[in-house]
């Protein structure tokens, strides 16, 4: 009898060891806890073999009179694939592009609550820990864009704000809001990065977009203007309400600074748009980075490169030209300003 339990236990607990490895790296693969650069399953490894020349020779083309960066939003993250954080890091090992940010939607609304919220920006930070990206507020990143709402699932401003901005205080110009921005004083592009998250109403105030307006009408002749917010187009692609006062507030500044406006950047649509303002600078919308994000442009298939999509920005201050190279599902994009 006992020599029979013997051998149940010798096959039984090696069997319940492997199991449970193989569940905590499943369950580690979603979080992103082994995504770095070196850690990329290897179709994404040759996916951007095949795309990094590119980004170098855009990089040697706008040598010392331009920046880059890249733009990732709408990660939803505990409905993403997790590859995004690792393709960044092999980008930015391998160029001149040196930051990251993050367009807003980190979270995927829970109904679970806060705990579920928190702990989807915790794994999206630790995923690029060693990048440190720049973030904006998205609607979903209080957990308030959910049908059975209550105060109790929300994540306050308080918290929310250690947990995105706090860590990258020390490079923004920001008055403990979402709304800030920084310098790259070499180059002279100043960074926008507005707030459109605000959980009452999800619709920047007035008083943001006359800040907008003051920090840029400051500028010195040569600098340029690279604004970047969550919300500006509506998901049927027309342009919502923080849109309308974006655009009202560049176009009113436009005439009145020696700074040059470049562009517009935003997410929030889950859909790749392109448009030139009557001004004459672009605004580019950059699709959901997570496949389940209903994104009506490309095919998103697992386990193929597809299943991410973000833009590698290359601005060129002297042709003022902008290219975006999209790495993922979708095509590549080009415009002037
Ligand atoms: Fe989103």
């Amino acid at each position: 009898m006992e020599k029979s339990i013997c051998i149940v236990l010798a096959v039984a607990i090696p069997v319940l060891a492997v199991i449970l490895a193989v569940l905590f790296y499943l369950r580690s693969r979603r979080s992103g806890m082994f995504r770095s650069g070196s850690g990329l399953p290897k179709y994404w490894l040759t996916y951007l073999a095949s795309k990094i020349t590119d980004i170098q020779q855009k990089d040697m083309e706008i040598g010392n009179h331009g920046d880059s960066f890249i733009f990732i939003t709408d990660l939803h993250y505990n409905a993403n694939d997790g590859n995004s954080a690792g393709a960044a890091e092999y980008i930015l090992d391998r160029s001149s592009v040196g930051k990251v940010i993050i367009g807003g939607d980190i979270c995927n609304g829970s109904s679970r609550g806060k705990p579920e919220c928190i702990d989807q920006i915790l794994n999206c930070r630790n995923a690029f820990r060693k990048i440190n990206p720049y973030y904006l507020r998205g609607n979903h990143d209080n957990n308030t864009e959910i049908s059975d709402r209550t105060p109790e699932k929300e994540l306050p401003d308080s918290e929310l704000y250690d947990l995105i901005l706090k860590p990258i205080e020390n490079r923004i110009v920001c008055n403990h809001e979402f709304h800030y921005y920084f310098d790259n004083e070499i180059r002279k592009i100043r960074y926008i990065c507005l707030d459109t998250g605000h959980p009452d109403s999800y619709v920047l105030p007035d008083a943001q977009i006359i800040w907008m307006q003051n920090v840029i009408r400051k500028l010195d002749p040569g600098w340029t203007v690279v604004v970047l917010t969550h919300q500006y187009y509506d998901t049927d692609g027309t342009v919502d309400g923080n849109g309308n006062k974006i655009l009202a507030g560049l176009n009113d500044v436009y005439d009145k600074t020696d700074a040059t406006i470049a562009c517009v950047i935003c997410g929030h649509s889950h859909a790749d748009r392109l448009e030139i303002t009557p001004k004459g600078f672009p605004v580019i919308c950059t699709t959901c980075d997570t496949r389940g994000g209903g994104d009506p442009g490309s095919k998103r298939i697992r386990f193929t490169h597809t299943e991410q999509a973000f833009d590698v920005y290359h601005i060129d201050t002297a042709a003022r030209k902008i290219h975006v190279t999209r790495i993922g599902a979708g095509s590549d994009r080009e415009a002037a300003y």
